[in-house]
């Protein structure tokens, strides 16, 4: 349950004071600290509350005891290596998403958490006010539109503006086959339907966004997951040996800023990915919401950039890079499966607010949005840099942390001893959400695994709620 904000107690605010004094400077790496009774009498502070003050810093990692010679201010650890390349089993299962699933995924929302949980950034960090101006003046504007019942597949003022920032991603759309959707989770449901039937295989990332499990699940699709490299993605040879041992129907990949891993597949590799499934004909259905959060143009390029012959569906949102309460506005452009895509969305949920569209398309259009992007990666890139050096000092050792190319989420792998669903659990009573890694499968891996979010400006509050995961493992792996 999240804590009720209470007084602080004097050896948490002396300690909050000597880590600032550390994390500033003024306490060099490596400096002695005053003995436990020198402490107590600089400040007025009984000697048992001088030791838990020391005992709580050195539980954070800020400092270290020497036997027989004091406290001493931490050197800071080089910063936790990569994890290795993914092992998931190579067999097609029958997607079920777990139980435990269900209860993180009702709490990824809730108030009064300190939260690593859902992949969304802080709102904050979004141009805010241009976003509710464009939606104010769409509503003012189409008055019409509000009386008017929408019949279409999307605003066509959205559809191009969404075919004109595809040339970014190196695509180039008929405006005339996108279709707006309700976010990307629906455009790669409607892709999927497209173009498989129940029991069909469809590769997948290992580990995977757990949406798509869901939409697997949901159409009775069975899974073979590719490995993962932590900063090139998708295994080309492994995804070739399924593709050569299985009837895969379909392949959904984010080749640039998974997630949960973060990697962006190099230009060269996605260009033998679409030339592989193109003459496989197998489709790829490339999922680039994060692309624009990825930091040069040559990481940007889609998959689908690659194609001449209409083989990758392109689904993507804008949830994560205009507003995240823009989430429910998603698109898709379903290359030879246009048609079908068009009609599977006339049939299962219609049209969408062309008030909405019309604001959206306002936004991508008309200067600003560009510029947002730069900041946001920038602050991204900041924030992701913050968690890692955290995790390097207060997480176990052995631990291992991805370095995203882009985005905000990073994938923890502790020691093998701690168990991420106990861990979940502890940092829950803590007031705390972390996302445990056996949501990111259909096998039993990833056990020892957390995705983390890094999506908000660092806080007091952030960091110690990141520090206090980092103590519960480290007690999960003293076996406490
Ligand atoms: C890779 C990926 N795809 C799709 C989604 C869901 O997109 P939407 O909110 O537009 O449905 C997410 C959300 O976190 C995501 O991380």
């Amino acid at each position: 349950m999240s804590a009720e904000p209470t007084e602080m107690p004097l050896y948490l605010s002396l300690a909050e004071r000597l880590a600032d004094l550390a994390s500033s400077g003024s306490l060099r790496p490596g400096a002695r600290l005053p003995s436990v009774r020198a402490l107590s009498e600089q400040h007025g502070v009984s000697i048992s509350t001088a030791v838990q003050a020391y005992r709580t810093l050195e539980d954070r990692g800020v400092i270290e005891a020497r036997p027989k010679s004091g406290f001493f201010v931490r050197r800071p650890r080089s910063l936790p290596p990569l994890p290795a390349t993914t092992r998931p089993p190579p067999r097609p299962v029958t997607v079920e998403v777990k139980a435990i699933a269900d209860a993180v995924y009702d709490l990824l929302g809730e108030p009064g958490y300190v939260s690593f949980g859902a992949a969304a950034a802080s709102e904050s960090l979004y141009a805010n006010e241009r976003v509710r101006r464009a939606l104010a003046r769409s509503a003012r504007r189409e008055v019409d539109a509000l009386g008017r019942y929408a019949t279409s597949l999307g605003a066509v003022e959205l559809r191009q503006a969404i075919s004109r920032r595809a040339l970014n991603l190196g695509c180039e759309l008929d405006h005339r086959d996108v279709v707006i959707t309700n976010g990307c989770t629906e455009s790669v449901a409607l892709c999927l339907r497209a173009v498989t039937r129940p029991g069909d295989i469809v590769a997948i990332e290992s580990p995977t966004y757990f949406g798509f499990l869901r939409a697997l699940q949901a159409l009775g699709l069975r899974a073979v997951e590719i490995p993962m490299q932590p900063r090139s993605g998708l295994s080309l040879e492994a995804l070739e040996v399924a593709l050569d041992t299985q009837p895969i129907k379909a392949v959904v990949a984010v080749p640039t800023v998974s997630n949960p891993i973060g990697s962006v597949m190099p230009g060269a590799s996605k260009k033998r990915l679409a030339e592989l499934l193109q003459r496989r004909g197998v489709p790829l259905i490339e999922d680039v919401i994060c692309n624009e959060l990825a930091p040069t143009e040559e990481a940007r390029r889609a998959v689908r950039a690659f194609d001449r012959s209409g083989n990758v569906m392109l689904c993507g949102s804008f949830g994560k890079t205009l507003a995240p309460g823009l989430r429910g506005i998603g698109w898709v452009h379903a290359g030879r499966w246009s048609r079908e895509v068009a009609n599977l969305k006339r049939s299962l949920s219609g049209a969408g607010s062309a008030v909405v569209e019309r604001a959206v398309a306002e936004l991508l259009t008309h200067g600003g949005y560009d510029q947002s992007l730069r900041q946001l990666r920038r602050h991204f890139a900041e924030q992701v840099g913050a968690a890692r050096q955290i995790i390097g000092a207060a997480f176990p050792s052995g631990t291992k942390v991805t370095d995203p190319s882009g985005g905000y989420v990073l994938w923890v792998e502790l020691p093998k001893a701690v168990d991420a669903v106990e861990l979940y659990r502890r940092c829950i009573e803590q007031g705390i959400i972390v996302v445990p890694g056996p949501l990111f499968t259909t096998s039993t891996r990833y056990r020892n695994a957390l995705r983390l979010n890094a999506g908000a400006p660092w806080t007091a509050d952030l960091e110690q709620g990141l520090r206090t995961v980092g103590l519960l493992a480290r007690e999960i792996a003293a076996g406490r």
